[in-house]
């Protein structure tokens, strides 16, 4: 694809900057979660990514230390809070610590409210923000004892206003907004730093998947669209003129990893060229 979001980033942050940080990112295998999880490792930290899927972890992990940086896999549905601490405790066992936790696992998909089967709303919110949940609940016990941390979480701008056909993801990532406020106030005392980064469209292969609507319920598939017709989208529906890509949000993310980030929390980054805004105002 040739519109500006397939461009790299030039590096913006100082070699090393996460040098000697233990940081696990869920979901860290595929799409915005590898340019995460590529940028820690970039940066000088380790990373530990977790995904469901074997075969994400092997090809991120090949990707990673191919380039001559350190990561590690393990296989994580963060749906089940007893592997999660399971996981999580063997992390801070091998490397010591814990710095960075991002909760970047997501699972969405365009479907009508009114035939949502349980299992399909259960399936969303348990993964959005139960999973959130159970893993910031999981590494604060290391985070405390060593005297801190940081969580960033994935959240989105779409339940910013009415979204149809996304009443899971909607409602589970206000949940995740709320809960980012709630946990930067309750774990200040432990110097543990809660954030969220809302993403604006990045036309990764997940959100593809997620973002084709139904063919008969009347919302248009953005992403299906010709490439012409995708740039176009770009430049007149993004402020900024281009899509996002994976390393827009990881660069937020390492930003909030390093002393930059030392008094930022419970803040909730909106990165979208502007797309949401702009959607508000038309
Ligand atoms: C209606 C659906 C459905 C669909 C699944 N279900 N897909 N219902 N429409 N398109 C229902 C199933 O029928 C089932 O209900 C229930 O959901 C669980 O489905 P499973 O396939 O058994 O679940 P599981 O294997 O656990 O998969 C979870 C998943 C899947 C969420 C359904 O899509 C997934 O793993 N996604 C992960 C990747 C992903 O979605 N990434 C997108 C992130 S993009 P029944 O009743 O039949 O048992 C993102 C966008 C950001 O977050 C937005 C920026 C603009």
């Amino acid at each position: 694809m040739s519109h500006p979001a397939a461009e790299p980033t030039p590096a913006v942050f100082a070699p090393g900057l996460l040098a000697g940080q233990v940081a696990l990112v869920t979901g860290g295998g595929t799409g915005i979660g590898l340019g995460i999880s590529s940028l820690l490792a970039e940066l000088g930290a380790h990373v530990v990514i977790a995904s469901r899927k074997p075969q994400h972890l092997e090809t991120a992990l090949a990707e990673i230390t191919g380039r001559g940086h350190r990561a590690s896999v393990v296989q994580l549905d963060v749906r089940d809070p007893e592997r999660v601490r399971a996981v999580v405790d063997e992390v801070a066992a091998e490397h010591g610590r814990i710095d960075l936790l991002v909760n970047n696992a997501a699972g969405n998909f365009y479907a009508p409210s009114a035939t949502l089967s349980p299992n399909a709303w259960k399936a969303v919110v348990e993964i959005d923000l139960y999973g959130t949940f159970y893993c910031a609940q999981a590494v604060y016990p290391i985070m405390a004892r060593q005297g801190g941390g940081r969580i960033v979480s994935t959240s989105m701008t779409l339940h910013y206003r009415g979204w149809p056909l996304m009443a899971h993801a909607t409602a589970a990532k206000a949940g995740v907004d709320a809960l980012t406020r709630t946990l930067a106030v309750e774990w200040a005392p432990q110097r543990i730093r809660v954030n969220a980064i809302a993403p604006g469209p990045i036309p990764t292969e997940g959100v593809r998947k997620a973002f084709t609507p139904p063919a008969d319920s009347g919302v248009p598939d953005l992403f299906a669209a010709a490439e012409e017709k995708m740039a176009a989208y770009a430049q007149t529906s993004i402020p900024l003129g281009r899509w996002g890509t994976p390393r827009d949000i990881a660069n937020m993310v390492a930003f909030l990893a390093s002393p930059a980030g030392d008094w930022i929390t419970g803040a909730i980054f909106v990165v979208d060229g502007g797309e949401w805004l702009a959607k508000n105002a038309g």
